[in-house]
């Protein structure tokens, strides 16, 4: 599952990338979390982000593009990813874009955690950390048992140094100019789904996995997504900031980043095509089991028509047959009449004989 969550300074992005990598087991990749770190280990880089963020404006994409990169290719992040704060403006989207297709891996969603602006200041001002397990607090909202300790861990709490108004105030403004306009970025690529970060915190999470499980197919949410076989993508064209960074092509890169984004897109469409193959066996046994029965439903008026055929054919015949059979009995009695009649003629004969033989006989005795 590859995912960016949206939202404004105090939404909720971190709270809510914490619950979704219980949920889910993939890591939250939070640019604010990393830049911090870098700011407290006195690197270079964070001496370099430390101006930026303490003014509250963005830190210059150099920087974070970099830092970006080098996150997306650990192993953890093979399995898929919650991008937390980044990208912050088109030219990080649109970077974005390209590293992921290089990786075959691109976007599948962009959730926009929505709060009304005049309930952040309240957030953000009242927010407090561990420092030791990041475990997060507002003393206004969900405070901890005993004041200024976490509740998990006993450490100590602190306040961020970006979390006092004038900065915030800034913060605001730089995000309704810069990161709001990819609400419409992702959205043109029908990507963005909104979700109201206002009510309770589980509710929300509840929501977002909701919306998750609409979106990304739920196989593909929980389990790891293609890993690239091929040699690590080459890295991303950096873009100094606010500069337009180019366009999202997939398949753009060296020729081995092509075979990786082919191959990985083949695995991606074999995934997809599983579920489409599953349904496409079952129809073949339905249709396997329905066979007979569609077979004899085809031969059924076939079989009907043969019958009245036949039935017709009989009712024609019958009065032949029954013609025949008057003729039959007809010259059957023809016969007999015919019969009687010789018989009677035969007997009329023999009567007339014997009568001429007696009068042949009378007429010799009469001259003797
Ligand atoms: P970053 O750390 O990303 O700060 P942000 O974007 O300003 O967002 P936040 O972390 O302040 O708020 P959140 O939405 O995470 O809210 P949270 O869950 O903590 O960036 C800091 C700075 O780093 C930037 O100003 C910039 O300089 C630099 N930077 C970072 N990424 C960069 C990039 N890509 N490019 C350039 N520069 C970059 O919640 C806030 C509070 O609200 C908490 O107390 C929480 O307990 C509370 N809360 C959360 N949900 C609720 C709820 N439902 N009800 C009540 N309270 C709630
Ligand atoms: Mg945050």
């Amino acid at each position: 599952m590859r995912i960016v969550l949206l939202g404004a300074p105090g939404s909720g992005k971190g709270t809510q990338a914490k619950l979704l990598v219980e949920k889910y087991k993939i890591p939250q990749i939070s640019t604010g979390d990393l830049l911090r770190a870098a700011v407290s280990a006195g690197t270079e880089l964070g001496r370099r982000a430390k101006a930026a963020m303490d003014a509250g404006q963005l830190v210059s994409d150099d920087i974070v593009l970099g830092m970006i990169q080098d996150r997306l290719s650990q192993p953890d992040a093979k399995n898929g990813f919650i991008l937390d704060g980044f990208p912050r403006s088109n030219p990080q989207a649109q970077a974005l874009d390209s590293m992921l297709a290089r990786l075959g891996q691109p976007l599948q969603l962009a959730l926009l955690v929505d709060v009304d602006t005049s309930e952040l200041m309240k957030r953000l001002t009242g927010r407090r950390t561990c420092k030791n397990c990041g475990q997060m607090y507002n003393v206004y909202f969900s405070p901890p048992k005993v004041s200024g300790k976490c509740d998990k861990c006993s450490g100590e709490l602190m306040q961020r140094s970006d979390d006092n108004e004038a900065t915030i105030g800034k913060r605001l403004e730089v995000y309704e100019q810069q990161t709001a306009p990819l609400i419409s970025y992702y959205r043109m690529q029908n990507k963005l789904r909104r979700v109201a970060g206002v009510g309770s915190m589980q509710d929300i999470a509840r929501e977002i996995a909701n919306v998750i499980e609409q979106h990304i197919h739920p196989l593909s949410a929980l389990k790891p997504a293609v890993t690239p076989a091929a040699p690590p993508a080459a890295k991303p064209r950096l873009v100094a900031q606010n500069k337009t960074a180019p366009a999202p092509q997939a398949g753009t890169g060296t020729a081995a980043g092509a075979r990786v984004t082919l191959a990985t897109h083949a695995g991606a469409g074999a995934k997809k095509a599983a579920p489409k193959k599953k349904v496409a066996t079952k129809k073949k046994a339905v249709a396997k089991k329905a066979a007979p029965k569609k077979a004899a439903a085809k031969a059924a008026p076939k079989k009907k028509a043969a019958a009245k055929k036949k039935a017709v054919a009989k009712k024609k015949a019958a009065p032949k047959t029954a013609v025949r059979a008057v003729a039959k009995k007809k010259a059957a009695t023809k016969k007999k009449v015919l019969v009687k009649k010789k018989a009677v003629v035969k007997k009329k004969t023999a009567v007339k004989k014997a009568a001429t033989k007696k009068v042949v006989r009378k007429g010799a005795r009469g001259r003797r």
